[in-house]
Parts: C-alpha cells; sequence; structure tokens
C-alpha cells in the first residue's frame, strides 16, 4: 500500500501524459505557452503502463486519472486506456481534459475501457472563452462534452475556475446549463499554480463567493459527510435533486487529510502533492533496469515522505516550481 505517516492510503494515481496543451488558460500558463518537456524525457507508453501495472497490482491504487497538460494530445492514448482496461484488477479510469478533440475521440476511449471524463469549461460566453483561454474554440468544447455524453463516458463532470472580473458572474448559468445538459458541475478555487505567478489571495473567488452566487437562483442542500467521503468536491444538491453541484475549495477550505492521490508526471517523477517541492524519480529507476519490486519501493518510500498539507494556509507558503501543466490537474 501508498501508505504515508498521517496513516493516508493513495488509492488514486493521477497520471500526466503530457505537459503540452493547445489552450492558454490564463490561471494556468502565459500567452507564449512554456518550455514543453522534450520527447526522450516523456515517459514511453510502455513505461506509463508498467508503471500503471506496479500501481494496480502491487500498491493498492483502484483508480487511474489521466491528465496533462492536455492529455489527448498523447498520440497513445486510446492504447494506454486499452492496456490499462486489461490488468487484474482493473481500476476505474477517467480522463481530465479541455474537451478539445473528444468529439473526435470519446467513442474509441470508451471502446477502450475509459469509464469517463472530466471536462473543464469556465464560461457560456465564447467571447469570455477566448480571453480566458486565449484560443477561440468554445464549440469544439461544447461538442466534445456532448460527444462523451453520448458514446456513455458518463457522469460528465465539469470543472469551472471563476476568476475575477472575466467570468464571476457566471456560476448560476453555468449551473443551470449543467443540469439541463446532464452534467455535474463542480467550481475550483483557483490555485497558485500558474507558470506565471500571478495567483493573488486577494482577488480569488472563494467557494463562499460561489455558493452566495448560486444561492440566489437555486436552493442549495449540503450532503453530508459520508457521501463525502476523500473527495475533494463538497456537494450540494440543487432543488432538492437529483442534479448536485460541487465545490472544491482547495484553498479556504482545503481536504489535506482526506487526501488519497498520488501523482506521476509525464516525466516520470512520483509527486506526493500538487503542492509537493519535492520528487522522486521513477523514470531513471525504470531506464536503469531496476525490477518492478525496486520500483514499487521507492514509490511506498516516496509517499511515505508526504507532507501534512498544501501549505497554502501558511504564510511561508511556496508556489511548487512546475506549474499545473507540468503536473496533472
Ligand atoms: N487553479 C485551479 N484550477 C486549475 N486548473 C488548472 N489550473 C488551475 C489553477 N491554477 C484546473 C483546470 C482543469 C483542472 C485540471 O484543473 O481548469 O479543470
Ligand atoms: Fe491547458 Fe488545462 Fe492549462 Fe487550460 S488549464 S492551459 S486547458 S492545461
Amino acid at each position: 500500500m501508498l501508505i504515508d505517516t498521517y496513516g493516508r492510503v493513495a488509492t488514486d494515481l493521477r497520471v500526466s501524459l503530457t505537459d503540452r496543451c493547445n489552450l492558454r488558460c490564463t490561471y494556468c500558463m502565459p500567452e507564449e505557452g512554456l518550455q514543453w518537456l522534450a520527447k526522450p524525457d516523456l515517459l514511453t507508453d510502455d513505461e506509463i503502463v508498467r508503471l500503471i501495472r506496479i500501481a494496480v497490482t502491487d500498491l493498492g491504487v483502484t483508480e487511474v486519472r489521466f491528465t496533462g497538460g492536455e492529455p489527448l494530445l498523447r498520440p497513445g492514448l486510446v492504447g494506454i486506456v486499452e492496456r490499462v482496461a486489461a490488468l487484474d484488477p482493473r481500476p476505474q479510469m477517467s480522463l481530465t481534459t479541455n474537451g478539445i478533440g473528444l468529439k473526435r475521440t470519446a467513442q474509441a476511449l470508451k471502446a477502450a475501457g475509459l469509464d469517463r471524463v472530466n471536462v473543464s469549461l469556465d464560461t457560456l460566453r465564447p467571447d469570455v472563452f477566448k480571453t480566458l483561454t486565449r484560443r477561440d474554440r468554445h464549440k469544439d468544447v461544447i461538442e466534445g462534452m456532448a460527444a462523451a455524453r453520448d458514446a456513455g463516458l458518463t457522469p460528465v463532470k465539469v470543472n469551472a475556475v471563476l476568476m475575477p472580473g472575466l467570468n464571476d458572474d457566471e456560476a448560476p448559468d453555468l449551473l443551470a446549463w449543467a443540469v439541463e445538459q446532464g452534467y455535474e458541475l463542480r467550481f475550483i478555487e483557483q490555485m497558485p499554480l500558474d507558470a506565471q505567478h500571478g495567483w493573488k489571495r486577494d482577488g480569488m473567488i472563494t467557494a463562499g463567493d460561489i455558493l452566495a452566487s448560486l444561492r440566489t437562483r437555486f436552493t442549495l442542500t449540503e450532503e453530508g459527510a459520508a457521501e463525502r467521503g476523500s473527495a475533494p468536491a463538497e456537494r450540494w444538491t440543487v432543488d432538492g435533486g437529483p442534479a448536485t453541484v460541487g465545490v472544491i475549495a482547495s484553498v479556504t477550505r482545503p481536504f489535506c487529510r482526506a487526501c488519497d492521490r498520488t501523482r506521476l508526471t509525464a516525466d516520470g517523477q512520483v509527486r506526493t502533492c500538487l503542492f509537493a517541492t519535492e520528487e522522486s524519480d521513477l523514470r531513471g529507476a525504470l531506464r536503469s533496469g531496476a525490477p518492478d519490486a525496486d520500483v514499487a519501493e521507492l514509490w511506498k518510500k516516496a509517499m511515505w515522505g508526504k507532507k501534512a498539507g498544501s501549505g497554502l494556509d501558511d504564510p511561508s507558503f511556496l508556489q511548487p516550481d512546475r506549474p499545473m501543466s507540468a503536473i496533472g490537474g
């Protein structure tokens, strides 16, 4: 098992498949993009599948989430999903994507064994989308989500980040739309993970702001702790249900005590937390011929060193060197 000194057990593995992206969301990347990882530094498809196999068969991981950058940009994605679906025990598999390209790939991903998708969408207004992501691709995302739903990659979850002065008035519209479409909407507080270090606590839209805004139009009833488990989203039923809305309050109400995550970057480093300042190199072990047992041991050792929390609420908080796109959401 991947257990840490606080007794938490990591069963949810996030695998970043690439650090590249075809959007430039302002809370994530600068306009010009970033210095991408070089191809030889990326794990190969075989290396990724091997690490996931070790996690699932030797380390108790039950859930695998593919992230990026934008994971649909990884050429071997469908093949990776297929091979992970064939593992015993078979883990739950989901994909966190910006939705561009889903229209083309949703059916193949479903057939390969993917269970569901999380799609990022912050606005219903194409012009605001263009300002937020610096690309005019709103329609592609909307169509991608519908394709995922039609392919049965359900429930389709929608992640929205509200940015002051851009889309902070859109929470109720987003929720009304998501309920109508049958998507499960979750708002995520903006975190200090942008490459440009532009995050400011003062300006950020908090969970409290989001709930107040939603309550101007909807009756929200909080779900109990039992339903929440280790899920980062606190959930509310909307107007008596069955629809729900989630809020991931990473900054104002951190959920580190229940964290069950372990993360693998596209270049084969284990990260114990989004905000970790240290990484453990599994790629080096793989490439120097280490047997599975040694790789598993390194992974366990890395998780044993997991810190109690993100440190976000500490004045001495230091933003990690890697931006979100190079860690995986
Ligand atoms: N703060 C909060 N959420 C972020 N995401 C990307 N960067 C940030 C940030 N700085 C979101 C994306 C996506 C998920 C992987 O994380 O919108 O939905
Ligand atoms: Fe791309 Fe996601 Fe970053 Fe937006 S938040 S630029 S979609 S990696």
